[in-house]
């Protein structure tokens, strides 16, 4: 628990440990007043069982006198003091209540903003080795869960314990052999009840995270391939498997809330026969009954509220056992998030354009990725000419979009180097060169969402230029329908991946996305492959008049799209193999010319 109190520690920036210190100060102050309330009601209770007291009592002669008030009165003053002071502390209490709120929700702000920025800030390469499914969970629910399953209960616990200790400490100055008697058998129950529990309670916690990346994987899986599940009728087996799942989770959260309420039941009955015994005990050990009075308020009071605290502690201690497994899997993230949000801030959006006007140049460039041993591309050599229809083609699997992806920086090369009119592209400069560019994805994401915002994916609805919406709208061929066929026109929602569309329009709607930001390089990958052959040539023919003096990389199957490039790049099994006009790549290179005649032959 030392180890793990640590680890939650470093998660917090200064200010949310002196605000977590705050917190534990406000417990600390709530123990205390609680203390003082348990005190307030012993004179109280001493000099209504007992009004000799009145008579010998110093203190209680000075306040008598002091105040000048009789005997009835100085009962209703030790009373209405007595009530303030509960008043107080339950006024306290409700601050301390929802300053933990505060606190807590604040946490919880803080943490998933900081996880939900370092996952979206990650390299295009960490997130190929991830899914989005996994990231979701862990944002969500795995987060949620170390949050209210572990890093609250820590902090809890610590209110709790404190309440605990300071009531004990009363109850042993009053009398050192019940009250010593009552912690052994309070402290003995719950170590019993939680050595008893501790296994169980790792084993139901250690389902937790597998149950969520299961049901999220499985639901997405479902949900994604509802086509498949209707044509092959298979719902069942999804059905079945989540069915079993979801039991078996709820199953563990009987089991988890039941190990921690039970031994609330057992520990009330417990206090009963305590109240009883005392009252037995103290009229056989005092014979006198104003003390016995006395002693059972005290107690009584006392394990009103420590049976609380104590049944607490346990409780909290469950859930945090419960959650453990799960926050231990979070843990490395929300410790790397923390370190990334205080070396940046939310960067800069105003990123400007890196000098685009001559080249693209890759010297001695290598990539392999992450996953595998062989290397896609070795120590390639290229020079790509800026504002020139550049074609890109290559057999299925050869190598096309990483080549591509390398270029612009999505992917970062295992060695060598990319330079743009000569200045080689690194850290600094990578975000102003990705500036220049346009990217139609082979496939692409669309947002439940309208056909403006997807085409201005990730843009302020108040930023959005709509006259630049319906001009690339007008480019990438899409207008006439958007404007003709859709009722609320450029407002349509398209559906969760563009369900409401067709794959050619979808297209047509991620061409205009590209176009949007006015890029220096745009990039085609496969992007009209669904388009009719008219419908495609309106396409490329209207980028290249409104794109004029731009470079435009086109990767395609098509060969007749190639025969007007004024370079082509032929890539075969992870390798550029030529380059140059179409008819000198026809005369030097045999498979170029195999792929062309197949090409043909299809069409
Ligand atoms: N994330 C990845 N991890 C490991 N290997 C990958 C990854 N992505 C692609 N590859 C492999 O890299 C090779 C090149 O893939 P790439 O997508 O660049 O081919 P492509 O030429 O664009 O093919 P297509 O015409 O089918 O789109 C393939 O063999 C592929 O299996
Ligand atoms: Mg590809």
């Amino acid at each position: 628990m030392i180890k793990d109190l640590k680890k939650i520690n470093s998660l917090f920036s200064k200010k949310e440990k002196r605000k977590l210190a705050f917190l534990s100060f406000t417990h600390f102050a709530s123990g205390m007043l609680d203390l003082i309330g348990v005190v307030s009601i012993a004179p109280f209770l001493a000099i209504v069982s007992n009004d000799a007291i009145l008579k010998n009592n110093e203190w209680i002669i000075k306040i008598k006198s002091f105040l000048d008030l009789d005997y009835k009165g100085l009962i209703l003053f030790f009373a209405i003091a007595s009530l303030s002071l509960i008043i107080i502390n339950q006024l306290f209490k409700f601050f301390a209540h929802w300053y933990q709120l505060y606190l807590s929700n604040s946490l919880w702000h803080s943490l998933h903003s900081k996880i939900f920025k370092y996952y979206v800030d990650q390299s295009y390469g960490w997130h190929i080795h991830k899914t989005s499914n996994e990231l979701l969970e862990r944002v969500q629910i795995k987060c949620n869960a170390a949050i209210a399953g572990v890093l609250i209960p820590a902090f809890t616990i610590l209110g709790f314990l404190i309440t605990t200790i300071s009531l004990f400490a009363l109850l042993i100055y009053v009398d050192p052999f019940i009250t010593g008697l009552l912690v052994v058998c309070v402290c003995t129950f719950y170590i019993f009840v939680t050595k008893k529990f501790k296994k169980k309670l790792n084993e139901l916690g250690s389902f937790v995270p597998t149950y969520f990346s299961k049901t999220f994987n499985l639901t997405d899986q479902a949900f994604k391939s509802i086509k498949d599940i209707k044509i092959k009728n298979n719902s069942s087996f999804y059905s079945k498997t989540f069915n079993f799942l979801a039991k078996k989770y709820a199953m563990s959260q009987v089991t988890h809330n039941l190990i921690s309420a039970a031994p609330r039941v057992c520990l009330e009955i417990v206090t009963y026969i305590f109240i009883f015994s005392f009252i037995i005990f103290f009229i056989l050990k005092y014979e006198n009954f104003s003390h016995m009075v006395l002693l059972t308020g005290i107690y009584a009071f006392s394990l009103q509220k420590i049976i609380p605290a104590a049944q607490g502690i346990y409780s909290q201690y469950t859930d945090y056992k419960y959650y453990k497994p799960t926050f231990d899997k979070i843990y490395p993230d929300l410790l790397a998030s923390k370190d990334k949000f205080e070396e940046k801030n939310f960067g800069a959006t105003n990123v400007s354009k890196l000098d685009f006007k001559e080249r693209i140049e890759l010297k001695n460039l290598s990539f392999r990725y992450q996953n595998t041993k062989k290397f896609i591309f070795e120590n390639e050599n290229v020079k790509i000419s800026a504002g020139q229809f550049i074609g890109i083609v290559g057999k299925s699997g050869s190598g096309k979009t990483t080549f591509v992806d390398l270029i612009i920086g999505l992917l970062d090369p295992s060695s060598g180097e990319i330079l743009i009119d000569g200045k080689k592209i690194n850290s600094n400069n990578l975000e102003n060169w990705k500036k220049n560019i346009g990217y139609v994805f082979q496939s692409s994401f669309f947002a439940d969402d309208t056909i403006t915002n997807n085409i201005a994916l990730g843009i302020n609805e108040k930023e959005i230029d709509f006259n630049k919406i319906e001009k690339v709208a007008k480019i990438a061929q899409i207008s006439d329908f958007i404007e003709s066929k859709l009722p609320l026109k450029y407002n349509t929602i398209i559906g969760e991946d563009g369900a409401f569309l067709s794959e050619g329009q979808k297209q047509r709607i991620n061409i205009a996305r590209a176009l949007y930001n006015d890029p220096e390089m745009i990039i085609l990958d496969e992007a009209t492959n669904s388009l009719d052959s008219e419908t495609e040539n309106l396409v490329i023919s209207s980028i290249f008049k409104n794109f004029i003096n731009k470079t435009v990389v086109m990767i395609t199957h098509k060969v007749s799209l190639l025969q007007n490039c004024d370079q082509i790049i032929f890539i075969e099994d992870g390798s550029v193999k030529s380059q140059g006009k179409f008819d000198s790549l026809m005369h030097e290179n045999s498979s170029f010319k195999k792929l062309v005649a197949e090409s043909f032959k299809k069409n």
